[in-house]
């Protein structure tokens, strides 16, 4: 089948790439992108989709059809594709969605906004978004209107399941970090502040390239905003998700005050 049919069958839309952001992000993923995939190439993607696949078991669900949300370079939804799913992905960064559809073989994507999706009601088994990429929408009304598109686009049983940095998280400045000290081709220096009433984390950060086509120097600011679970857990059941469940990330216990990343699992009423 070809991606535009799939792209069509799963979420509703006419081809790959359809929506430009109405409000693009400030300059976040942009100049990063090319570098993203070498950036995060100790991360643990597979153990993450493993721990993905132990929540499914936790909630019984046997998933096909899925959608990665805001998927950056698409290496959660390309891990899930190699286990059998059906997957597309959307993001807002059209530099990311580059990366992501020059995947051999390339991941069908979108540039969309999380905050205004138009998504085909009814069709996914599963909405998955990780590595607090939710915690980019900083104005509560965009994420409720997120959460609310994706309850519309699962079908009734269908589950979701993302993960956000906790304040905590972003109170204590895990951003503010560097490798100057390291040989690796790509140097970087952040700093983060964090605004206590905004809830809001600043995050600067400066990279230089040194590999191939080097020397490249760039910057990129990001914002990650922390929400309470209380509030997550109210917005998730406002707009229909049902028997919400949190846990401190990669376990299945509850978080607890020392938590830096929480994952939320909502089911969409059968
Ligand atoms: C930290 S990256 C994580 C990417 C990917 N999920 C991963 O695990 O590598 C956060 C991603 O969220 C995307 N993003 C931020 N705001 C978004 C929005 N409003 N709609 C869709 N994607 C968004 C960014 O473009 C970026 O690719």
């Amino acid at each position: 089948m070809s991606i535009e049919k799939l792209w069509q069958r799963l979420i509703g839309a006419e081809r790959p790439v359809i929506q430009k952001a109405s409000q693009p992000g400030k300059g976040e993923f942009g100049p990063v992108a090319p570098y993203y995939d070498h950036l995060m190439r100790t991360v643990p993607y597979r153990p993450w989709v493993d721990y993905v696949e132990t929540l499914l078991q936790e909630h019984q669900a046997r998933p096909h059809k899925v959608l990665d949300l805001a998927c950056g370079t698409g290496q959660v939804g390309a891990e899930m594709r190699r286990r059998g799913y059906e997957v597309v992905g959307v993001d807002l960064s059209e530099p990311m969605v580059r990366q992501c559809s020059q995947r051999n073989p390339p991941l069908p994507v979108a540039v969309m906004d999380a905050r205004q999706m138009g998504l085909a009601r009814n069709t996914l088994d599963l909405v998955v978004s990780l590595y607090d990429s939710l915690n980019y929408i900083v104005e509560p009304k965009g994420l409720v209107s997120c959460f609310a598109s994706i309850h519309c686009g699962l079908r009734p049983g269908g589950l979701f399941i993302f993960d956000l940095n906790t304040e905590r998280a972003l109170r204590v400045g895990l951003f503010t970090q560097s490798n100057l000290a390291s040989n690796d081709p790509l140097r970087y220096r952040w700093k983060s502040y964090w605004d206590e009433r905004k809830k809001l984390c600043r995050i600067e950060m400066w990279f230089q390239w040194n590999g191939g086509g080097g020397p490249i120097e760039f910057t990129e600011v990001h914002y990650e905003r922390a929400y309470e679970q209380s509030y997550i857990c109210r917005m998730l059941e406002k707009v229909g998700f049902s028997s919400v469940a949190v846990y401190n990330a990669y376990t299945l216990s509850p978080p607890t005050a020392r938590s830096n990343r929480v994952y939320y699992v909502g089911r969409k009423p059968a």
